[in-house]
């Protein structure tokens, strides 16, 4: 039938003690809480007290004390060995294994390079289905442990974001338009059919991140933190099918440039045999695979010497679409011309950030299909002046030189001076050597504001906020709840 159980929050020794008696323990935020039945201790039988039982229990209901916990049928009981009890207890003594300090951050003039240096801390918030998002948290930088099964690893139902946070000269830490990137992985988020995350709660969670590791927040000119959000499925099920379960988490790292030329012009091969993306496919997402699927590509270039492909259309291979993973912008007869998005093209935030700043320049910009030939045209005549990737990892970076079948072209007039890609590179960037721009967003760094607010799930009630998060080195929280920072 039903019994009366308790939740205790407990330290190591009285665990110990209480091993036989615990019904189920679970590890959150670095606590580790058990379910013990209230007996007394002369009411246990020897049988009983070899049960470990590992019933069906969510962390709300583990953590409502007004709540009766089921416990089934004794035959309906899965009994547990000791062994495999002493082994569920070191796994759950790993899990919540925090480093003692933290890492050594670059040294000042330190090439950073791109995605290499990890900061200290992560962010993780999880979803149940019938829970919702739940249970979100800083905690230390560390490996993720998941079943290997979990859909993730063999139906790619997977995704991510990139942004960055820049320091400004006046010291303050800015965010570029992270409002954009949740917004963009809402959309990911339901082309792969995986709940969404509202904008405020992913913004929130970026900054809190970033107010915890903003010493890691570097300083140099042309570098910042990059900030990867990602999501995963985590069900274990091999069954093609939407995961009931997810994780999503950022991390961060600092970083210089992305490319090994820096902002030196790039040579591009133009890509005839392979496809990023087609109608109706992902390529407007953010999705892993993506990225799994240009690989090909992109070592096929390599090997030629060219450090990025130029992919066409997926169905005439004719029509320019991106380069390698930023979007495109060519400058032709004084007009700035990008290819319109169609569907398999990125919605790249820098591309619009381009877009709009170009425009409030007063120069004209068409979004609008334009094929490979009409653009060697434009080379040949001398009308191309100017072409540059945008993206996040690489913010603008010119086009030197473009292979198309077995012709080279020189872009511009081979001064590789490129006025229009240096103004934009520096309004973009300039959120990282001035104040403020239009697409700041500051993060405060004495204090995360507001609650972190979550969706359907009754266990993440306002004092579960992330406010607590002051930038300081975060505490091990002392009853605050299992999903404030952990240090
Ligand atoms: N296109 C692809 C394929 C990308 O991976 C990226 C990088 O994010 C972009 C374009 C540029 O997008 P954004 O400017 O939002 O970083
Ligand atoms: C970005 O620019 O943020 C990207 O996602 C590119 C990348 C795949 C490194």
């Amino acid at each position: 039938g039903r019994q009366r159980v308790d939740t205790f929050v407990v330290d190591e020794s009285y665990r110990e003690r209480l091993n036989g008696f615990i019904k189920k323990q679970v590890a959150e935020g670095g606590q580790v809480y058990v379910v013990c039945p209230v007996v007394e201790e002369s009411q246990v039988s020897e049988e009983e007290e070899a049960d470990l039982l590992l019933s069906d229990i969510s962390i709300d209901e583990l953590l409502d004390d007004s709540i009766d916990i089921p416990i089934p049928e004794k035959k309906k009981r899965k009994r547990i060995s000791k062994e495999a009890a002493e082994k569920i207890e070191n796994t759950v003594k790993r899990e919540v294994k925090i480093p003692d300090a933290p890492k050594a951050k670059p040294q000042k003039g330190e090439k950073l390079g791109f995605g290499h240096i990890f900061t200290d801390h992560m962010f993780i918030m999880d979803y149940d289905e019938g829970m919702g998002w739940h249970d979100a948290r800083v905690v230390p930088y560390q490996p993720l442990s998941l079943d290997p099964s979990a859909l993730v690893f063999h139906y790619a139902q997977e995704c991510f974001e990139g942004l960055k946070a820049y320091r400004c000269a006046d010291g303050s830490v800015q965010l570029f338009r992270p409002d954009k990137n949740a917004e963009r992985m809402q959309s990911t988020h339901d082309r792969l059919c995986i709940p969404q995350i509202p904008v405020a709660d992913f913004v929130d969670a970026v900054k809190a991140l970033v107010a915890v590791d903003k010493d890691w927040v570097p300083s140099e000119p042309d570098t910042s933190l990059y900030i990867r959000p990602f999501t995963i499925a985590t069900e274990p099920i091999l069954g093609v099918k939407a995961s009931a379960k997810y994780q999503f988490i950022i991390i961060c790292s600092p970083s210089g440039a992305y490319y090994a030329e820096g902002l030196n012009p790039v040579k591009i091969y133009v890509e005839e045999e392979f496809v990023r993306a087609c109608p109706g496919g992902t390529g407007a997402i953010k999705c892993g695979g993506n990225y799994a699927a240009s690989m090909a590509a992109g070592e096929k270039a390599h090997k030629l010497g060219y450090s990025q492909v130029l992919w066409l259309d997926g169905v005439e291979r004719k029509y320019i679409e991106e380069v390698g993973a930023m979007n495109i912008f060519f400058k032709i007869n004084g007009t700035i011309v990008t290819p319109m998005l169609n569907g398999s093209i990125l919605p790249g935030i820098t591309r619009n950030s381009v877009i709009e700043l170009c425009k409030s320049w007063g120069l004209p910009v068409e979004e609008r299909k334009i094929s490979v030939e009409e653009l060697l045209e434009a080379q040949k005549s001398g009308a191309l002046e100017e072409c540059f990737g945008t993206g996040t990892a690489a913010v603008i970076s010119p086009v030197g030189k473009l292979r198309y079948k077995d012709e080279v072209f020189t872009i511009g007039d081979g001064t590789e001076e490129y006025p229009l890609t240096n103004r934009c590179c520096a309004q973009v960037t300039a959120c990282g050597i001035r104040t403020r721009t239009k697409y700041s967003t500051v993060v405060s760094t004495s204090a995360v504001g507001g609650t972190f607010k979550m969706l359907g799930s009754p266990c993440c009630s306002p004092d579960n906020s992330l406010a607590a998060i002051d930038g300081t080195a975060p505490e091990a929280a002392a009853g605050g709840g299992p999903y404030a920072a952990t240090a």
